[in-house]
């Protein structure tokens, strides 16, 4: 489905990223982890079509994407949200999903409709006309998630989809995001929130400053030492999804 291969990209003299490989298969949940600064959200800006690699490709579906700009990317099914919510306040919650509906959709008629769908799945009609500014932030959250499915997208990027929500919130949040996993979606997730990996990782990529440290299940990933001094800080639990709560639930990042 995504593949990335061999991406790299400086900012001036300063790698940011260097030699990332790794697939993202569809029905899966590909979780990018690695300390603040480890180039996940630059990883995924690329993927996204943000910003442009220096080396490396995307392909999609085996086709080459790399470099091919963000909407784009978006009309070819790659979709996301951002680490800070790029929701303008002043819309309400309706017109926010509808708005990203309007550029797959033909028509006004067909996206409203779309976007109606999708709060209803999500459990959002009745935030309908409230205003972005004035929602608490996990409904939030799952508004950005809705924003993100509503233009059915095979590929869909998160970024620190669950960060401020409590427990429960989470426990929330994930079961929506396996029910768009369990249809099909590739999902790549950049999450510190330890419980959400757990819950959902199907694969594991850690990045530590700028370059792969590791790859695999999270049973495994988390036991290599390099992850662990460079992020996780401690083993976590047995390593199983489901093990209940880590013992850094939230590792070293924000
Ligand atoms: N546009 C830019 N120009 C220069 N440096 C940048 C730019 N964007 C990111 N960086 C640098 O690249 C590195 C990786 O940043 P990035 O935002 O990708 O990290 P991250 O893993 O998402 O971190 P966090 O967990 O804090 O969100 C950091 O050192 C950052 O300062
Ligand atoms: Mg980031």
């Amino acid at each position: 489905m995504l593949r990335v291969e061999h991406l790299a990209k400086s900012f001036g003299g300063l790698h940011v990223l260097q030699d990332v490989d790794f697939d993202a298969a569809a029905g899966a949940v590909t979780a990018l982890i690695g300390p603040n600064g480890a180039g996940k959200s630059t990883l995924v800006n690329l993927i996204g079509g943000v910003l442009r690699p220096d080396a490396g490709r995307v392909l999609l579906d085996g086709t080459d994407v790399t470099g091919l700009p963000s909407a784009r990317m978006f009309d070819l099914g790659v979709a996301r949200t951002f680490q800070v919510s790029g929701n303008v306040a002043q819309l309400n919650v309706f017109e926010s999903v509808a708005v990203a509906a309007y550029r797959q959709a033909r028509g006004y008629r067909a996206a409203n409709a779309m976007a109606r769908r999708e709060l209803e799945r999500f459990d959002l009609w009745r935030y309908r006309d409230e205003r972005l500014g004035s929602v608490p932030s996990a409904t939030l959250r799952l508004v950005d998630f809705a924003r993100g499915m509503v233009s059915r997208p095979k590929v869909l990027l998160l970024d620190e989809l669950m960060a401020g929500l409590t427990p429960h919130e989470v426990d929330v949040v994930v079961e929506q995001v396996r029910a768009c996993r369990d249809e099909g979606v590739a999902i790549v997730m950049i999450e510190h929130v330890m419980q959400a990996v757990q819950a959902l990782a199907d694969h594991v990529v850690v990045l530590n400053q700028g370059r792969m440290i590791a790859s695999g299940p999270l049973s495994e990933v988390s036991r290599d030492p390099e992850v662990i001094s460079a992020y996780l800080g401690a083993p976590l639990g047995d390593g199983t999804p489901d093990a209940g709560p880590a013992p850094h639930p939230v590792a070293k990042g924000t």
